[in-house]
């Protein structure tokens, strides 16, 4: 599966390990293909200009699904749940991430550095990718209702 991964410099943040290069490089031992969308280091950015990059990828058809990294996971996936089509979910445990895709079919999983460790989210993100939306006709008919 192609999965772009975005974060800001939380993603950085030390001391490590570094959390957005730890988790690319477990998304290709998984045998995934990773689109970088940045940022690459610990100088400050903003997280919504990260979140529009993963975001935009995965309307263009250039990935399938999102990981998102800020402190909490939270302004980012706020700023990704602007996008249409977008459904980012904070997860902070892969029951969250389980659901997330049973549920709410959501496209983008976001994850906090300083929330959780980093094979917290590793175990998370794996969670996220590997479950299937359920299709039952009651949540496709939320998740409908979100556009
Ligand atoms: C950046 O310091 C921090 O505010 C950001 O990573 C995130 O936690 C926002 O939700």
């Amino acid at each position: 599966m192609k999965i772009a991964v975005g974060s800001d410099h939380a993603g950085y943040e030390t001391p490590g390990p570094e959390y957005k290069p730890g988790i690319m490089d477990f998304l290709k031992s998984l045998g995934h293909d990773v689109v970088d969308c940045g940022t690459n280091g610990p100088e400050p950015v903003d997280y919504p200009d990260f979140a529009k990059r993963v975001s935009e990828a995965i309307m263009k058809g250039e990935a399938q699904m999102g990981v998102l990294i800020c402190g909490t996971g939270i302004g980012i996936a706020i700023a990704a749940n602007r996008f249409p089509g977008i459904r980012a979910a904070v997860c902070t445990s892969p029951e969250m991430a389980r659901i997330a895709r049973e549920h709410n079919e959501a496209n983008v999983v976001a994850v906090g550095r300083r929330i959780l460790s980093l094979e917290q989210c590793l175990e998370i993100v794996k969670t996220f990718l590997e479950t299937p939306f359920s299709g039952a006709e009651r949540h496709k008919r939320r998740v409908g209702k979100m556009g």
